[in-house]
């Protein structure tokens, strides 16, 4: 792809900034692509109704084209062109929780592009809660297709920081904001099966939607590798992910466990690292980043990416992850992490 000369725009503040919102609206709406934040990661936009934009997304993260987008819009009513049908329990999840960091999955209307449901029948669609990200979409006057803001396979990004190292020179403008609040994707369901189904977990659980929706089924991908011959309902799940260039185990066990484990790791090789709880701290003899405590999901997941990639910026071969529990937003955290390890996982 060309080289692009990107411009760094700043929003912070919706009055303060409403220059650089105006004008990432604008360059939306030329067809251009703009890195917004988002209360989950920084997503990578482009108006989604234009095919030729959205294939600029593609190209700026190298993602295979049979990828679909998800849609960001500002407000409810904008669903309306959008899907084909309008399920009741679209209005329960809407009402419970959006805007948010859920994204729900429905018949598509004509006016999505093919390009952008990566060739399904589907659309995906979601309202973020961040002000900024939703004053862009008012602004661009256009729903937004918007991936995460990394390379194709690299963890998303939650900073500006990370934005700019994997994506100056290949967007039209990054918006410089915040950290992202959440830090892990959003929360993923199908309303296109019966019953309902999550396909990605995220800050929004289980057993919120099931108070809404109490038919839920979890996805077997969330918790399982799938082949590259079977058929899956959210394509995503297939590609390699969050990966850094650092080999991952993921360790399941005890803090006591894990620290005899990692022990005997280093014994055989003094450069890995433990990347764990603050209780394992005291137990662990090597090198070690911690990612919050054992019990305290929404820390960890808002330090998992920047923690993976701040592996690599120390150079790390090999590190071992001490896995967290699945029960709340720690499904979303170890259904990261197990991408990133490959489903290499060693149960003590
Ligand atoms: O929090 C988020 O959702 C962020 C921010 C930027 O909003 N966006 C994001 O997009 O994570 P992305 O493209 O990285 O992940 C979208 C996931 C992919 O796994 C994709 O396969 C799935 O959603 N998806 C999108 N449309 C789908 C559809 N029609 N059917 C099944 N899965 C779909
Ligand atoms: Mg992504």
């Amino acid at each position: 792809m060309c080289e692009k000369n990107t411009r760094l725009l700043k929003a912070y503040d919706l009055e303060a900034d409403s220059t650089d919102i105006e004008l990432a609206g604008q360059l939306l709406r030329e067809g251009k692509t703009v890195i917004i934040p988002t209360e989950t990661v920084y997503g990578l936009a482009a108006n989604a109704l234009d095919e030729t934009a959205v294939k600029q997304i593609f190209e700026a993260k190298g993602r295979p084209s049979d990828n679909p987008l998800i849609v960001h819009i500002s407000e409810l009513a904008e669903i309306d062109k959008l899907v084909a049908e309008f399920p009741k329990e679209l209005d329960l999840l809407a009402e419970s929780f959006w805007p948010g960091p859920l994204t729900i999955i429905l018949p598509k209307s004509e006016l999505i592009p093919l390009g952008t449901s990566g060739g399904l029948p589907t659309v995906a669609i979601r309202m973020p809660e961040n002000e900024v990200a939703r004053a862009i979409i008012k602004s661009a006057k256009v729903p937004l297709a918007a991936p995460s803001a990394n390379r194709s396979g690299s963890p998303s990004p939650t900073t500006f920081e990370h934005c700019v190292a994997d994506m100056d020179g290949r967007v039209d403008a990054i918006i410089e904001s915040y950290p992202c609040k959440v830090g892990v994707e959003s929360t993923v369901v199908t309303l296109c099966t019966t019953p309902p189904r999550l396909l990605r977990p995220g800050a929004v659980t289980l057993s919120q939607l099931r108070r809404v929706l109490p038919d839920l089924m979890l996805d077997r991908g969330v918790l399982n590798e799938i082949d590259n011959d079977t058929t899956v309902s959210s394509p995503g799940m297939k590609y390699k992910h969050y990966a850094p260039k650092a080999e991952i185990v993921m360790v399941k066990g005890t803090s006591d466990a894990f620290a005899k484990y990692f022990n005997s790791q280093i014994a055989k090789d003094k450069q890995c690292y433990a990347v764990c709880f603050e209780e394992d701290v005291p137990l662990v003899w090597g090198k070690y980043i911690t990612y919050g405590k054992q019990n305290d999901h929404i820390t960890q997941a808002r330090e998992i990416f920047a923690l993976l990639r701040n592996l690599d910026e120390r150079n790390v071969n090999k590190a071992f992850i001490h896995a967290p529990d699945i029960d709340g937003v720690g499904l979303a955290v170890y259904n990261r992490l197990i991408r990133s390890a490959g489903f290499n996982v060693v149960e003590l």
